[in-house]
């Protein structure tokens, strides 16, 4: 079987978790820092906050920025639940737009429709490892004065113009373990706003400034040094990593054969967390089975969009949002992960060609 994701732990990994657990301090401590650092580096930003999982780090970022009951955030309904469950978390209304056909991600040109009095924040979603179209969504958040908090959970290291996935607002970051780089699980958020990297500090740590002092309601969102040291060394990793998920994507879009192949606009960088196609014509679960059959494994990303999800139809979330319905029936993601070889790539664009082509 050709999985469709591939943890890839080395000896650096397995190395700097034991020194971890010989030096006896295995909560948050200095390799959380020294990852934050890092990865702040790595975004092209002034400071990074580490979390415990993705879905904290979107909590977090929308209690720092004052987001709670009352306000309207705007998000896509195709993505993972986490995006929009974080607007749910404080207690504000999601409300969604929908996505361009050709990228899957939020479409700009409908978002300034959706704004309203109570509207205080955007989140887009980098899917898939591709940016958001960000000019005109930094251009609207500014005419309107809203808050962009970007769901970079899947776009580690990409790129629009030559600015990193997670610089432009707040940043938010999974490292769950199929991500492009992982520390088990944990999460990072990214700004270079100092006041909102601070409250971002203190809600992680039970509303703590001084120890055992509690200013406000905070959690315990805290990353440990276990999880920082192997998401430090994969950190290292994360170029090379995103250069070879580049080149498969390139190969299988060179040479796949009736499905619509994943296209970057000009100046992005697709970093490649996921390699989605489209099948068309109602043939997407039987290519899925045909190539289950041939050892070839897939997902589906996202077989519901999130207004359709039992939990947000029961609480009314109005409206149709026929791209992402479409895209739900249609898209199809294949191996593309760093850990392929060459034989697995001609194997993979074999079976589709054979089953689609
Ligand atoms: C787009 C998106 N947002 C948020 C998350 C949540 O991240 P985590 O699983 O680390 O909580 C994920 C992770 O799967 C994701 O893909």
């Amino acid at each position: 079987m050709i999985p469709i994701a591939k943890l890839l732990i080395g000896e650096e990994e397995k190395h700097a978790v034991l020194e971890v657990l010989s030096s006896g301090m295995l909560a948050q401590g200095p390799k959380v820092r020294a990852f934050e650092e890092a990865f702040a580096d790595m975004c092209g930003v002034q400071y990074a906050i580490a979390t415990s999982s993705g879905t904290t780090a979107l909590h977090v970022a929308l209690l720092a920025h004052g987001i709670g009951p009352g306000d309207e955030v705007i998000t896509t309904p195709f993505t993972f639940i986490a995006s929009a469950n974080s607007i749910l978390y404080v207690r504000a209304r999601p409300v969604f737009v929908d996505i361009n056909p050709v990228t899957f991600n939020i479409d700009p040109a409908q978002i300034e429709a959706a704004i309203t009095l109570q509207t205080k924040a955007i989140i887009p979603v980098h899917l898939f490892g591709l940016s958001c179209d960000m000019e005109p969504i930094m251009a609207l958040a500014q005419a309107h004065g809203l808050v962009v908090i970007e769901d970079a959970c899947q776009a580690h290291g990409a790129e629009y113009h030559g600015k990193r996935a997670g610089s432009f607002g707040t940043g938010c970051f999974s490292l769950y373990p199929t991500k492009n780089i992982t520390s088990a699980e944990g999460g990072m958020i990214t700004t270079d706003d100092e006041v909102i990297a601070e409250r971002c500090q203190v809600t992680r740590q039970h509303g703590m400034r001084r120890r055992y002092y509690h200013d406000e309601l905070g959690f315990n969102f805290r990353m440990t040094d276990v999880h920082a040291a192997i998401g430090l060394a994969q950190l290292q990793k994360l170029e090379r990593f995103n250069e070879a998920r580049i080149a498969n994507g390139r190969f299988l879009n060179e040479h796949l054969a009736g499905v619509i192949t994943p296209t970057a606009p000009e100046g992005y960088r697709h970093v490649f967390h996921q390699y989605t196609v489209r099948v068309t014509g109602g043939r997407r679960d039987a290519v899925l089975e045909g190539l289950r059959e041939k050892g070839i494994g897939t997902g589906v990303y996202y077989p519901v969009p999130v207004h359709q999800q039992r939990v947000y139809v029961d609480q009314e979330y109005e409206g149709t949002f026929p791209e992402a319905e479409r895209a739900a029936t249609e898209v199809l993601s294949l191996p593309v992960h760093p850990a392929l070889s060459s034989a697995d790539m001609e194997t993979i664009v074999v079976a589709v060609n054979e089953l689609c082509g």
